[in-house]
């Protein structure tokens, strides 16, 4: 496997960057999940543009234009190869000293793909559906660390995940700071009761698949509500359902030990992740 780091394709155990580098010590930089699938990168410009507006907020300059940095995407499937894919893109600050202070950086950012695969759930899982707790530790007050930035530091999700772990469930659904929804560790969170898909409007990352899912429901003439939404809708909800490039869409069938509708995967669930499986078929930036 090649992995693209900064302008170069080195081999796996080559892929090294400094102790020094700023996103090594303080989780300082920026990250994508990408999919690619039969050789279509899945919604990449959305993805460059997300990573380009995380970047500005952090006032990292990745020192590539977004044509450069979607080129260097393309080019890391071609070299491995690769039509099916999980893509791993990140941008460090950088090098720079001991001290947090990034004008001591000097203002090389790391940037490196890695393309390789990525299996969250298993086959009967989306099936059967998923269990999951709400958990303890919230999302960041958007004046601490906004939600909307794919930021490298992803340490209150990881928290989460543990809690989640601890209890024996496959994911924890977090709260923002005023006890609504805000998203799952890794994944957007919907519900869905009659006739209305609900999904947190703030609080959350602006998840690629989450957009791609809303748009897949208006084309059903669904009615699309993103607000306000707390716990106790979400246990009366007649599906609930997970969303993000990695899972794609996986239902959930007890919150908190609340059953969720029928306690099945609804067919709201399994009409738009038809919906975005045909869409994954067709959309998207061509490898060759
Ligand atoms: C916290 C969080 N929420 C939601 C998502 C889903 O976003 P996307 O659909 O762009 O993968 C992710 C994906 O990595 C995530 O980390």
């Amino acid at each position: 496997m090649k992995i693209y780091l900064n302008g170069k394709f080195v081999d796996k155990a080559q892929a090294k960057v400094s102790v020094y580098d700023h996103g090594f010590l303080y989780g300082d930089g920026a990250f994508e999940g990408i999919r690619s699938y039969n050789g279509l990168v899945f919604k990449l410009k959305e993805h460059i543009d997300r990573l380009y507006e995380t970047l500005h907020t952090l006032m990292i300059d990745p020192l590539m234009t977004r044509a450069e940095m979607i080129n260097a995407v393309i080019s890391t499937l071609r070299v491995n190869k690769l039509k099916d894919s999980y893509i791993r893109l990140i941008v460090s600050r950088g090098e720079g000293d001991l001290g947090l202070d990034p004008s001591k950086c000097f203002g090389r950012p790391s940037v490196v793909i890695i393309a390789d695969k990525i299996t969250l759930y298993s086959e009967d899982l989306y099936q059967k559906g998923i269990e999951i707790i709400s958990a303890s530790t919230t999302k960041n007050h958007p004046n601490a660390l906004n939600p909307q930035l794919k930021s490298l530091n992803y340490l209150n999700n990881i928290l989460a995940k543990i809690e989640a772990s601890l209890c024996g469930f496959h994911e924890a659904v977090m709260l923002d700071a005023n006890g609504y929804i805000g998203e799952c560790t890794a994944d957007n969170i919907f519900i869905y009761k009659d006739g209305v898909l609900s999904t947190p409007h703030l609080g959350r990352l602006k998840g690629i698949t989450c957009t791609a899912i809303l748009e897949q429901a208006r084309k059903m003439k669904i009615k699309v509500f993103e607000g306000y939404i707390t716990r106790h809708e979400m246990y009366n909800s007649n599906e609930c359902f997970l969303t993000g490039t990695a899972a794609e869409l996986i239902p959930v069938v007890k919150v908190d030990g609340r059953v969720i509708g029928t306690g099945k995967p609804g067919p709201v669930a399994k009409k738009l992740l038809n919906a975005f499986h045909k869409l994954t078929r067709t959309d998207g930036v061509k490898v060759e």
